[in-house]
């Protein structure tokens, strides 16, 4: 009998990916044959960029990173992670830490999410080289000026300079 490919989640905003989040979603396709990148997000709320625009920034970088045969993207609205989780036929979630601020936040939804369907998380401590960075602090050092080469894909570092300096 063929055992079924393990697929695991990597969920958040993303609002926009980072280069932290596409380490993340690199480590989860290496220790899982298949990853959905899920892309949650609150209708009622509106983000920096639109779910269209945060797709294809996901999309296409993880395209750049060879990864499109095993590692898919797809937006959910309004919707529970573990919902989301069996929705897809996944059987883990995958989170990377940057420092125990993040395990003090991520703990609780762990143990939420597992309380809910049983559903496990997986955590992969994130490259320390990338350990600053957030979509939230990307957004505020390119709001101001500064330069976020590096930190983002070159097309998110161009859509965050002509979006924030337009005033968004
Ligand atoms: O990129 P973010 O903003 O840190 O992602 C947070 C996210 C979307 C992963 C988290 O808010 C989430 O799982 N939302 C879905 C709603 C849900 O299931 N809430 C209960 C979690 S205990």
């Amino acid at each position: 009998m063929t055992p079924r490919p393990s697929r695991a989640v990597c969920p958040g905003s993303y609002d926009p990916v980072t280069a932290g989040h596409l380490d993340v979603v690199e480590r989860a396709a290496a220790l899982h044959d298949e990853v959905v990148v899920a892309l949650l997000h609150n209708p009622a709320k509106a983000g920096t960029f639109t779910v269209d625009e945060r797709l294809g920034f996901v999309e296409r970088a993880v395209a750049a990173l060879g990864l499109s045969d095993r590692v898919r993207v797809e937006a959910f609205a309004g919707r529970l992670l573990v919902d989301v989780c069996r929705d897809v036929g996944a059987t883990v979630v995958v989170k990377g830490l940057r420092g125990s601020t993040d395990f003090e936040y991520e703990l609780p939804m762990a143990f939420m999410n597992r309380h809910l369907t049983g559903i496990e998380t997986v955590f992969v401590p994130g490259d320390p080289a990338l350990g600053h960075v957030s979509s939230s602090l990307v957004k505020e050092v390119a709001r101001y000026g500064g330069d976020v080469t590096d930190l983002v894909p070159d097309d998110v570092r161009d859509a965050l300079v002509a979006r924030l300096r337009a005033g968004g």
